[in-house]
C-alpha cells in the first residue's frame, strides 16, 4: 500500500489529534494527509459566494506576531473568520512588549483572557514551543526563527498535490537561502514523510553544516541540482537574518542561483515553480517566470494557505472539544 493510500481517515482531519501544531517534525504521514484532505474541502468552500461556516463559533483566536508578516497573518485571520471564530490581531508594536514585558508575561496575560487558539510568530527558534508550555490554550507556530513554519509546508504540499495529483516519488528542489529558512526545514520533514525526494541547491555559505543528515541531497550548482526535478521551490534571500555578507552581490547571486528560463529548462519539461513569498524579483527569480501562471504556482500557494489554516484551526478546535468532553 502506498503512503497516500494508507492515509485516508474516515473523517478528514480526525487523524490529527494534538493540542498544538508546533512543527512538522514528528508528524506521521497519516496526520499530514488527513490535514491536507480536510484543507481540500475548504478550498472548494472558499470558492463559493458564502465562504463562512460556524465550525469555530464561540471560539477566540489570537494572532500574536512578533515579526512582520503579510500573507501568513492575513491568511490566519481570514481562516479564523471564515470558520466563525472571534479573531484578534495583537498589535505587538504598540503592546507592553515595548515597555519591557517578556514574551512569557505577554503570553500569560493573553491566556488569562481565555483564548482558545494562539497563533504565534517569533524571531527566535524554539520561542513558540516555550510559550506553548506556559498557556492553557492551543498554540500554532506561524514561524519561529530559522526553525519551522509548519502551515507553510502544509500549504506547499496541498498546492503540489492538487496540481500533480500526488506527492510520493516527486523530486522537489529547494533553492537559495536554505540557511535562514524555516520554510525549508518544515518542507524537508513533510516531503520526506510522504515519500517525496528533496534536493537542496544553494551556495556553500547558505547551507547549514550537516543538513544532509535530514535525508536530502545537496547541490551547489543549479545546473546539476535541477536536472529531472518536478518542482522547484525558490527561497528569498533573507537579508534581515544575515549578519555580515553571505553573497558577493545580488547580481552575481542571480547569475548563479536565480531562476531564469535557461536554468528552468534543465528540470522536467512540465516542472512547476513555487515561492513562499515575499519574493525579490530579479534576485532569486526572474519576474516573467513568477508571473507565468502556466508554470508558477505562487498564487495557488496563497489560495491554499487559507484552506490549510482553516483545516489546522478545525483540527485543533475538535481536539479542544474532545478534551472538554472528558
Ligand atoms: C516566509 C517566512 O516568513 O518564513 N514567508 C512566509 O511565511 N510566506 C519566508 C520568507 O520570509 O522569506
Amino acid at each position: 500500500m502506498s503512503v497516500s493510500e494508507a492515509a485516508q481517515p474516515l473523517v478528514p482531519g480526525t487523524a490529527f489529534s494534538r493540542r498544538h501544531l508546533l512543527g512538522i517534525e514528528g508528524l506521521s504521514p497519516l496526520e499530514i494527509t488527513s490535514l491536507l484532505n480536510l484543507a481540500d474541502e475548504y478550498v472548494d468552500q472558499n470558492r463559493l459566494v458564502n465562504k463562512k461556516q460556524p465550525t469555530l463559533r464561540g471560539r477566540t483566536v489570537i494572532n500574536l506576531f512578533f515579526e512582520s508578516s503579510t500573507r501568513t497573518q492575513s491568511s490566519f485571520e481570514l481562516a479564523g473568520k471564515r470558520l466563525g471564530a472571534d479573531v484578534m490581531n495583537m498589535a505587538v508594536k504598540a503592546s507592553s512588549l515595548n515597555k519591557g514585558e517578556t514574551l512569557i508575561d505577554t503570553a500569560i496575560t493573553l491566556n488569562a483572557m481565555h483564548p482558545d487558539i494562539l497563533i504565534v510568530r517569533h524571531q527566535d527558534s524554539g520561542a513558540v514551543e516555550l510559550l506553548s508550555q506556559k498557556v492553557s490554550c492551543s498554540v500554532i507556530n506561524a514561524g519561529d526563527g530559522w526553525h519551522e513554519h509548519p502551515t507553510q509546508a502544509l500549504l506547499d504540499a496541498l498546492t503540489i498535490r492538487r496540481r500533480m495529483g500526488r506527492l510520493e516519488g516527486l523530486k522537489v528542489a529547494i533553492c537559495g537561502d536554505v540557511m535562514h529558512s524555516r520554510v525549508t526545514r518544515s518542507n524537508i520533514h513533510l516531503l520526506n514523510a510522504v515519500g517525496a525526494q528533496v534536493r537542496l541547491i544553494a551556495p556553500k555559505t547558505l547551507l547549514p553544516a550537516g543538513i544532509e543528515r535530514l535525508g536530502v541531497q545537496v547541490f551547489n550548482d543549479m545546473r546539476e541540482g535541477l536536472v529531472d526535478c518536478d518542482i522547484i521551490m525558490m527561497l528569498r534571500l533573507q537579508m534581515e537574518r544575515m549578519e555580515g555578507s553571505f553573497i558577493p552581490s545580488t547580481r552575481e547571486y542571480f547569475h548563479y542561483f536565480g531562476l531564469d528560463r535557461e536554468k528552468l529548462a534543465l528540470a522536467k519539461p512540465n516542472a512547476l515553480v513555487m515561492h513562499p513569498g515575499p519574493m525579490n524579483r530579479g534576485v532569486e527569480i526572474e519576474s516573467s517566470i513568477a508571473d507565468d501562471r502556466s508554470i508558477s504556482l505562487i498564487q495557488d500557494q496563497v489560495e491554499m494557505g487559507v484552506a490549510v489554516r482553516m483545516a489546522v484551526l478545525t483540527a485543533l478546535s475538535r481536539q479542544l472539544d474532545r478534551e472538554d468532553a472528558v
